[in-house]
């Protein structure tokens, strides 16, 4: 047998290499916001990749892609919410994304990129009391040991969640088009009030957005769940007021944060919240408060039922334009103008 000389060797090397590579962006959808999936799917001009998810009996989950993902950039969209319609939990959700993800890794994908614009337990990223977990980490833990490559998320509850990440984060915002909302409203005598201190920053750059005040509630937890107000840091008499926070979940801070206000004289009342978390009895307390609107965004479907002051932007132009970017090993900042970065 000859021996291959070095210069035949380089010759085919460089030749196998040679291949045409293109890569694939390949978009699947969880059951936990199929709608929003649909949107982004939409928007970039492709299909959503056929998977099969299924729950048994006995209430695991399992996931297998009905195609090829070998090789492919694949996004899993999937905020670890509730969905009342496909009829999975928070928990179902985030194992399901965990099974898509290691099925994915198995099934040889380029890279896994979870697009989860809402982050399930993001309100446990600290121990308040001793002996408790700090879910957040936890959740992450687990997303990067099934093999997750990257995350694009929204409105993070604490931006410093991110650090529990090795992998890199893309953390959106939905402030801009939610302040656009309430600019072309044209609102005489804006003050945006901010429900509690961990919401300043965020409502601060509200106010400045839109070229509003800004106030600031004390609201107390008793206990777990139940929110009081106590006083007004600003002023609010006459004014439109226009609470903002990350997420409504029971709807107790907004309702207790709207009675304040109106009772310290408010005109009129408006709220805006990235995540719709609607547990519990949010509707009844939704409704039964004195808000003009409350706009929310689609990150977490809506289940039937909506109180007719609820209003839904979407934010899949958003997500879809970071999706580009990622795939494009392009500039995702350059979405949102270098401002994403909220706090
Ligand atoms: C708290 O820090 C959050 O930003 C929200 O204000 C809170 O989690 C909303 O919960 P709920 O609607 O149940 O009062």
């Amino acid at each position: 047998m000859s021996a291959i000389q070095p210069e035949a060797a380089t010759e085919l090397v460089s030749t196998s290499l040679d291949i045409g590579y293109d890569k694939r962006l390949m978009v699947f959808s969880g059951r936990a916001n199929p709608d929003l999936a649909v949107k982004i799917g939409g928007k970039l001009g492709v299909d959503l990749g056929g998977v099969t998810l299924k729950t048994f009996s006995n209430g695991e989950v399992y996931c297998r892609y009905e195609e090829s993902i070998r090789g492919a950039d694949v996004f899993f969209v999937q905020p670890t919410c509730s969905n009342s319609r496909t009829g999975i939990t928070t928990n179902d959700a985030l194992m399901e994304l965990l099974v898509m993800t290691d099925a994915a890794v198995g099934a040889s994908a380029h890279r896994v990129i979870a697009v989860m614009p809402w982050f399930a337990y993001s309100r446990q990223d600290k121990k308040s009391m001793p002996r408790e977990p700090i879910s957040a980490r936890l959740v992450v833990r687990m997303l990067e040991a099934a093999g997750v490559d990257r995350v694009l998320t929204m409105d993070l509850h604490a931006g410093q969640i991110q650090g529990f990440f090795q992998k890199p984060v893309d953390h959106m915002t939905a402030m801009h088009f939610l302040t656009q909302y309430f600019s072309d409203l044209g609102l005489d005598d804006l003050v945006v009030v901010a429900p509690d201190v961990g919401r300043v920053k965020l409502a601060k750059k509200f106010s400045e957005k839109i070229g509003a005040e800004l106030a600031v509630l004390n609201k107390e937890r008793p206990a777990q769940q139940v929110a009081e107000i106590g006083y007004v840091i600003g002023d609010v008499k006459g004014k439109t007021a226009l609470i903002v926070d990350d997420m409504i979940d029971t709807a107790g801070t907004l309702k207790a944060a709207g009675q304040t206000v109106r009772e310290e004289g408010a005109a009129r009342v408006f709220a805006t919240a990235t995540h719709p978390v609607f547990s519990g009895d949010a509707y009844e307390n939704l409704a039964s408060s004195a808000f003009e609107q409350i706009v929310v965004t689609d990150t977490i479907p809506l289940r039937e039922g909506a109180p007719d002051n609820v209003r839904v932007l979407s934010c899949a132009d958003r997500l879809t334009a970071a999706i580009r970017e990622i795939f494009t090993d392009g500039w995702v900042s350059e979405v949102f103008g270098g401002e994403n970065q909220l706090f």
